[in-house]
Formats: C-alpha cells, structure tokens, sequence
C-alpha cells in the first residue's frame, strides 16, 4: 500500500463530537495526533491514522442534520429533483441520522442506513424502515435480503467518515440496480483549501474528497460520475451523481470542467498543500491574537454553534473556556455539557443573545447566513462576530 505524504499536522484532539459532563471534567480525556496527508498515487487526502467507527459512532452520537433549516431545505430540494428527474422506486440512504432526508419520500419507499441506535431510533419510532448497522457488504446482502435492491443510493457527509471506501463501494455495487444512481454529496477539497477550513480535518471526517480523487476510487470499482453540483452547504459541497460503468448515461460537460478547476489549481501536487498547511499556521496565529486582544479588553466572547469543526479549531489554536465563556447551541444532546478538550460550558440556546456578550465566535460558520438572520439584534446592538474563515477576522 502506498502511504500518505504528510503535509499538515493539527496537534492532538480529543474525539470531536465527545462532548463532557461535569462529573468527567477531572479525568483525562483520550486524544489523538491528527495529521492529513495526500496519497500521490490516488491523490486522495485523509487524516493518517484513523480510529475505528465504533469509537465515534455509537448510542450516544449527539449531531442531528435537522438542526439547521439550511440542511432541512438542501434535503427538500435533492427529494424534489430526485422525484422528477429519476423517479425510483426504491431508495436507500447510508447515513440517515435523524431523518431529514428519508422525511421527503414515503415510508414504503426508502431504508436508512444509521449506524448510532440512539439516533436511528428517531426514525424507527416515526415508522420508517431503519437499520443501525455500519454500511459495508454484509449490511448490503442482509437488507437486499429482505428489501431487494434499489435503484437509487444517497449518501450525505457519511462516506468521508468512512475508511473502507472501497467495501464500500463494492456494497454498494451489490444493491444498487444496474441502471441505477448512486449520488454522494461531501465538503469539497477546493473549497477546504480556498477558504482555509482546516477545520474540515477531525477524527470523523478520514477523507475530505476532490473529485480527483474520487474519480480514482470510483473507477478502480467499476463506477463513474456523470454529473456533478457545487454546492454552498458546508462551505461548499459536492454533489457527484454516479453511475456504474455498464450502464450508459450521458456524461455531462460538467466533470470535466470541475476536474479542470482542481487542476488548474494544483490538487493534484504537493507544492499546493503545503502552501495550504502554511496559511493554516498563519490562520492559527492570527486567530489565537483575535481572541488575545479582546481578552485583554475585558471584554466577553460567546461561541454559537458546537461542531465537530470547532473542535478542531479550539485545540488546535488553544483556544478554551478562559477566552471563551460558553456555546449556545439547539442540539439537545450537546446542551449542559463541556467542549472536549477545551472544556468550554455548552448552554441551550434561549432564544437570544445575552445583553452582555460582546462577541460571538461562529463555531457554526457553515450556517452564517441563517445565523445571522435569526441574530439581527444582536447585530443591530453592534454586536460583532468573530470567524476564522476565509483568513480570522472581526465581521
Ligand atoms: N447524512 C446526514 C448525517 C451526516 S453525519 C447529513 O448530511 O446531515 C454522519 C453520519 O454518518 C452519522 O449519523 C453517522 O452515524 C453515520 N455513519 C458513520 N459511519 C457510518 C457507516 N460506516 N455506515 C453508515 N453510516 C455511518
Ligand atoms: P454542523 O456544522 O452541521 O456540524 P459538524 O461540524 O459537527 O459536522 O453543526 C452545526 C451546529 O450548530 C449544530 O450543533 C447545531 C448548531 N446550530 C445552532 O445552534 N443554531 C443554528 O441556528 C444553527 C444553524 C446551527
């Protein structure tokens, strides 16, 4: 096997979504050494030393999709298009979480994939045909078993989280019909690198995809992309609608221009990333200054939105709860808890911004937008945000 080259090193991190209680403040907390690297014969870029799916992925999985209504919209769209354009009769979602997806179609229609009991449960009770299983081969014959197979797979923010792409690919060529599609959507490389969001990289997120290096995975199983959307969610996501190989869709100009665009910006040599782990370094700093200055000032700094991200960040930049007092966030599971590593108080978001809070940090800065909204007084009372993308600055 060839091995990766390394070119970024983000320190050690505890497990992303491993949100303390106060009773666990005092002990130790595991940590990991998070290191991205390139594979020059793939050109795939992932994190060095994976931890295994069980370690992250169990009863008590806190993230839920449906907590942002940009995601809930994004999932609405996708089900409109699907309907009209592909019209399949059987639909399987790897990565359901808590539903927001699988919601937009009929229960006799689509099967969720979702590996956390505690959140396929959700979709279970609602009466929906759920599995809490990891997707791999054995899990495509046991529901081909009892469902058939299907003629449509969608798989969103999941496959990335996944280290054995390539038995994943090969269930996936198990269920899916030979005329069928296979769309999977995932943060896109370019923009992690256009936009400095080195925060892409935790435990979780083993692969951040280009379309370089998918097409070379893909291709080595038998499957091709014959469409491609760029999208805004997460920074900016791909859609890549796929195909197998035997069957015959038209492909559109689209891939090749997108796989120009990767190119011509240099995806496919070293020199670009490590230029990119240069301005991480410089981000860093920059960031840790930001926050250094408004301490100074006495003045007080809130966190809005917990994510896996932000866990990166907060480590990497060494930045805790003497910079920051607390995180709002509407995710039930993360509230009354502590931010791993940096041990920040995570408080359920009232409504509104307390009238002393000088500054927020956006943990969730893929949501900006919808935030911001929803933060109008904040803003109007002068209010400011603090974001670290696409270099730190005060907005
Ligand atoms: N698709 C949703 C959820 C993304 S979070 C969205 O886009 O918002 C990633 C999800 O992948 C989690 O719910 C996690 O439990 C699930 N997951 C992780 N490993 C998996 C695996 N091997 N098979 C199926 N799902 C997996
Ligand atoms: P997300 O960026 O999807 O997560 P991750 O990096 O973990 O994959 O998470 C967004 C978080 O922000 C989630 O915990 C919900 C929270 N959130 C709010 O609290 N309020 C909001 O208005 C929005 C949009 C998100």
């Amino acid at each position: 096997m060839i091995k990766n080259i390394q070119f970024l090193d983000l320190g050690t991190q505890p497990l992303a979504n491993n949100y303390l209680k106060f009773k666990d403040l005092n002990n130790k907390e595991k940590k990991y050494r998070l290191k991205v690297g390139i594979n020059p014969k793939t050109k795939l870029v992932s994190i060095n030393n994976p931890i295994s799916g069980k370690l992250m992925f169990n009863d008590k999985y806190p993230y839920r999709s449906s907590m942002s209504k940009t995601m809930i919209k994004s999932f609405k769209d996708l089900s409109k298009l699907i309907k009209k354009v592909y019209n399949p009769s059987k639909i399987l979602e790897i990565g359901s979480n808590d539903g927001s997806f699988i919601k937009n179609f009929s229960k006799n229609k689509v099967i969720g994939i979702e590996p956390c009991a505690n959140v396929e449960k959700i979709t279970k009770k609602l009466g929906y045909n759920t599995y809490s299983e990891f997707w791999n081969d054995r899990t495509a014959k046991k529901i081909i078993k009892k469902n058939g197979k299907v003629d449509l797979v969608y798989s969103a923010n999941t496959i990335s989280h996944i280290e054995d792409l390539d038995n994943v690919l090969k269930a996936i060529n198990i269920i899916l019909n030979d005329d069928g599609i296979l769309i999977i959507e995932d943060p896109s490389l370019l923009e992690c690198l256009k936009k400095n969001t080195y925060d892409q990289f935790y435990n979780e997120h083993i692969y951040v995809f280009s379309l370089i290096g998918l097409e070379n995975i893909l291709n080595k199983n038998d499957l091709e992309i014959f469409d491609i959307q760029n999208l805004k969610i997460h920074g900016g996501s791909n859609r890549y609608f796929i195909k197998k190989k035997i069957s015959n869709k038209k492909i559109s100009k689209n891939v090749k221009i997108n796989r120009n665009k990767e190119i011509n910006y240099g995806l496919n040599k070293i020199s670009t990333y490590k230029t990119f782990a240069q301005r991480v370094k410089n981000s860093k700093k920059k960031l840790k200054k930001i926050f250094v200055k408004i301490n100074l000032e006495n003045k007080k700094i809130i966190g809005y939105g917990v994510t896996a991200k932000s866990t990166t960040i907060l480590n990497y930049c060494k930045i805790d709860n003497k910079f920051i007092s607390y995180f709002v966030d509407t995710t039930v599971d993360k509230q009354n808890k502590y931010t791993p590593g940096t041990k920040i108080p995570i408080n359920k978001y009232s409504g509104s911004i307390e009238k002393d809070v000088d500054y927020i940090f956006l943990g969730a800065w893929n949501f900006k937008e919808e935030i911001f909204k929803k933060e109008k007084n904040f803003i109007k009372r002068g209010g400011k945000f603090i974001i670290h993308t696409p270099i730190p600055k005060i907005i």
